[in-house]
């Protein structure tokens, strides 16, 4: 019999009971739904509502359950609708009828939102671990890289030097916004709905703030009505991880194209690529290909549960029970993709001499231009001139580098001998020295701001170890 069949005659038609419960997934909130109601125990005793005995054996036999669960030895019944249920009837089991005290003042409808939040916030800092070891393992691959000379890209067209540490740390500050994304939305999470009853607040004398910080939360909630329905720490969540596996994918992006031999830049190593059935040459890049292929599916997940958000009506709706497996899903799927994404980093081979094979003359002809400009040309004018200069070399099929100094000069006459300098591509990369340029001196720079900025925000886990 379901917790709330007192007014109804006929039991449950089965194919509704599949579509309603939430056990076969939210059974996960079990240690969550646990803590939150031995919390609840204490702070119904400290108002009166059950004695200290009562209390003692009621949470006696929570932490029984709870060792049930994390023994494996707990058995679902087939009345057992969601965790809340479940828990609630092996507990009236165990203590007998005051095990239905509990409930007093209590409504599902709290307690889910209050569950929920406590996952979400084990489930940030669990992210926030793996992002911070992702940031270890570019910096120390950029590390070794600040004078590797590699082809800068926009719009995948070669376009100036870089050295392959700035495109290596490029990531690295991408993670450093999504880890404060992280961090930023675990204050917001981290509020306590709990007193905030079925939606109209808790009639009883019970101390909301003894709960929120039983509970390890920083705040509780203002407004009983928000408190239940208030689903936002869950798009947040969705959000996070979408806008991480984006980035995620870029980098994905990056490594697929970089690893064909066209390009040869990196070499996957063995144990995080693929080969394929048929033909025997084959080293593809699956796990990146998962990641970009597995990002589509953490977007839709936000957009979808978004839309179920948006249309519904003051307060609790069963349609906020979607929230669940849109979060279990979307977590689940960026703890699988970070660790490999992390060891496919750390394993990556540079190719450097692969990369110096790419770097065309092309990609300095803006240093060509910055050339005149130090003549005094102005910037527009250089930029003509220079263009002019490509369409000769192509036209007449050599390098930029190996048009005359007699041809330069029919374009400008600003041009002098000591234009054979700017076709130096390390000297290209090391002019670019302001901050946040790809200078060695800079990305070296740039790599101690990133050591000192990730000395500020070690992973949760290590900060509190
Ligand atoms: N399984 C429900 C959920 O996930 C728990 C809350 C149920 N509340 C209710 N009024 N039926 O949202």
């Amino acid at each position: 019999m379901a917790l709330w069949g007192g007014r109804f005659s006929e039991p449950t038609d089965d194919h509704l009971k599949a579509l309603n419960d939430s056990i076969g997934f939210d059974k996960r909130l079990y240690k969550e739904d646990i803590t939150g109601s031995i919390a609840y125990a204490h702070a119904i005793a400290n108002a009166g509502i059950i004695s200290p005995e009562e209390c003692l054996a009621i949470v006696d036999g929570l932490k029984n359950v709870l060792a049930e669960f994390e023994a494996g030895t707990f058995d679902l019944k087939p009345g057992d609708e969601d965790i809340h249920t479940a828990v609630e009837r092996r507990l009236t089991e165990l203590v007998g009828s005051i095990g239905g005290k509990l409930h007093t003042g209590r409504s599902r409808n709290d307690q889910i939102a209050t569950d929920f939040r406590l996952w979400v916030m084990s489930a940030l800092k669990q992210i926030d671990t793996l992002l911070a070891d992702l940031q270890v393992a570019l910096v120390e691959k950029a590390d070794q890289h600040t004078d590797t000379l590699m082809p800068g890209y926009t719009h995948l067209q070669p376009a100036q030097p870089i050295v392959a540490a700035h495109w290596l740390m490029s990531f690295f500050w991408m993670l450093t916004r999504d880890r404060e994304r992280l961090s930023d939305a675990y204050r917001r999470v981290s509020i306590s709905p709990l007193g905030s009853g079925p939606l109209a607040g808790i009639p009883f004398n019970v101390d909301r703030e003894f709960l929120a910080a039983e509970l390890g939360f920083v705040g509780l909630s203002q407004n009983s009505l928000d408190a239940v329905s208030d689903r936002d720490f869950v798009a947040e969540l969705l959000f996070v991880i979408a806008l991480t596996a984006t980035h995620l994918s870029r980098l994905a992006e990056d490594v697929i194209i970089y690893s064909n031999p066209l390009f040869g830049y990196i070499t996957l190593n063995d144990r995080y690529s693929t080969g394929s059935s048929i033909m025997p040459q084959k080293r593809n890049a699956d796990p990146m290909e998962l990641t970009r292929g597995k990002t589509g599916r953490l977007i839709g997940t936000l957009s979808g549960f978004l839309a179920t958000l948006k249309g519904l009506p003051s307060t609790y709706n069963k349609d906020l029970q979607e929230d669940k497996e849109a979060a279990f899903d979307s977590f689940d799927t960026i703890m699988l993709l970070l660790p490999v994404v992390t060891a496919i980093v750390k394993t990556l081979q540079l190719n450097p001499e692969k990369m110096k094979l790419a770097l065309g003359d092309d990609l300095l002809a803006t240093d060509l231009a910055e050339y005149l400009v130090r003549k005094g040309m102005p910037f527009r004018s250089a930029h003509h001139v220079v263009g002019q200069a490509v369409q000769l070399a192509n036209h007449t099929s050599v390098s930029l580098s190996e048009l005359s100094l007699e041809a330069l000069r029919g374009l400008s006459e600003m041009f002098e001998a000591d234009v054979a300098a700017v076709f130096d591509f390390a000297a290209s990369v090391a002019r670019r020295e302001a901050i946040g340029g790809t200078a060695p001196l800079a990305v070296r720079k740039q790599i101690a701001a990133a050591r000192r900025w990730f000395e500020l925000h070690p992973d949760v886990h290590h900060a509190q170890s």
